[in-house]
């Protein structure tokens, strides 16, 4: 018997939404919240009282019964929908046969497979490239970052102000959206350097002048459209004028698509839009398998030096977060590019209509199902956020005053044509 219950998955994702039928929160998340509270890390900082209880496509129905459009999908995770059923159905075909064998020390054809398929959805300019699976963003990050330094046998690495690349402690020394991640944790990983996002000249006349060798840096790593620090899409020269840098001087170009990756700009990796550019590793998560915890790093073939041992991971690469990548990558490539193009461009258009007509929108931005709206400062995006959730659509703020849109990919015109008139409502309301 199919696991896949596709009646009951197609008719929450078709239902009427938002559906709001308690105060907020209601009776039941009221007490998930509380119980919660007793047990688990402060440090996660929820953004407002959202308890799903399970969700289909773009909704979400909470313990209480209320039903939300998710324009955030878990943060740019649940690619395909939330549960689609060639994903759920892969899930549990994979978990009935095989649920762990590390696949550090032997072979699983699932976790192969899995890396043909990224290997292929690469851009050709990388030519041939291996891969190594992880479990999340930052763990892919710190991947990429030690196979930089093995390869070129150096130790400096330059990011970008704005830039989020995870919050372990290798990471979180690129990481440079907010000081709140870095402070009480004591010095970063020596040899980082920052310069500001979509300025490449400041890597020449700045760090290689007075602070770094350009002989001693391993890799540049960058976001190319910049996501926690405000979904900035950089200038068109920017990549281009890092690959020449980069080329220059020997040093390595790490494109870090952990939120802009699987199709979320309307092509597979969001490095295509700057058309001749390919970087040297690209470091992708998030969405990559629907929601299962699933990470890459994935690097020209002639980087792929390091010896067995000198990376691994007990969980990385799991059989049931492979499979659920392939079948991730199925409903993409098949329908989801072409969907994300689409209903960007709808969204785009929509707020620039709104924006045209309220002078609290300051600037709209993105790519595909990637969009930024940026208000006058964080306090004007942070109580939208809390409206538009009182309203039933999820959002979630971003950069120092913007409120991002990362739907999952499969919203339908009707669902982008509601989240845009909620918006409105709520930037009316707010005002
Ligand atoms: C661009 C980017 N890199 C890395 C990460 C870290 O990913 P994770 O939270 O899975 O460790 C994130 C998470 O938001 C991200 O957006």
């Amino acid at each position: 018997m199919s696991p896949v219950d596709t009646a009951s998955n197609s008719e929450l994702a078709g239902a009427p939404t938002p559906f709001i039928t308690t105060e907020l929160p209601g009776p039941l998340a009221r007490s998930a919240i509380a119980r919660d509270a007793l047990v688990t890390s402060p440090s996660m900082g929820r953004v407002y009282p959202l308890v799903p209880a399970r969700a289909a496509g773009c909704v979400i129905e909470d313990v209480d019964g209320n039903r939300f459009l998710d324009m955030n999908a878990g943060i740019a995770v649940t690619s395909t929908g939330h549960c689609h059923p060639e994903v759920v159905h892969a899930i549990h075909e994979q978990s009935s046969k095989l649920l762990h064998y590390c696949a550090s020390d032997w072979y699983l054809p699932v976790y192969a497979e899995s890396c043909e398929r990224l290997v292929s959805s690469t851009p050709s300019g990388m030519g041939a490239a291996q891969v190594f699976l992880g479990n999340s963003g930052t763990e892919a990050v710190e991947g990429a970052i030690k196979l930089a330094r093995y390869a070129t046998k150096r130790h400096n690495v330059i990011a970008f102000f704005g830039a989020f690349h995870g919050r372990t402690l290798g990471s979180l020394s690129l990481t440079a959206s907010k000081s709140k991640y870095r402070g009480g944790f004591g010095p970063m990983a020596a040899g980082t350097y920052h310069a500001p996002y979509g300025d490449a000249a400041f890597i020449e006349e700045v760090l290689f002048e007075h602070l770094c060798d350009p002989l001693d840096v391993a890799a540049i790593i960058a976001e190319p459209i910049q996501g926690e620090g405000g979904y900035s899409v950089p200038p068109p020269d920017f990549w281009p004028a890092l690959r020449r840098i980069c080329d220059e001087h020997g040093i390595l170009l790490i494109a870090d698509e952990v939120q802009s990756g699987i199709g979320r700009t309307g092509k597979m990796w969001a490095i295509e839009h700057e058309v001749g550019i390919s970087p040297d590793i690209i470091v992708a998560g998030k969405g990559i398998a629907s929601g299962m915890p699933l990470s890459a790093v994935i690097a020209r073939e002639a980087l792929m030096v390091w010896g067995p041992g000198k990376h691994g991971s007990t969980f990385g690469g799991n059989p049931v977060s492979c499979a659920a990548a392939i079948a991730t990558l199925d409903v993409v490539e098949r329908e989801l590019l072409e969907n994300a193009t689409m209903i960007g461009a709808r969204l785009l258009r929509g707020l620039d209509e709104l924006a045209s007509l309220n002078s609290r929108i300051k600037e709209v931005r993105g790519r595909g199902l990637m969009i930024g709206i940026e208000f006058a400062d964080h306090d004007t995006a942070a109580r939208i956020e809390q409206d538009c959730f009182r309203r039933g659509l999820l959002v979630l703020t971003c950069g120092k005053s913007a409120v991002r849109l990362a739907p999952p990919l499969v919203i339908s015109a009707d669902q982008a044509d509601t989240a845009l008139r909620i918006l409105a409502d709520s930037i009316d309301a707010v005002a």
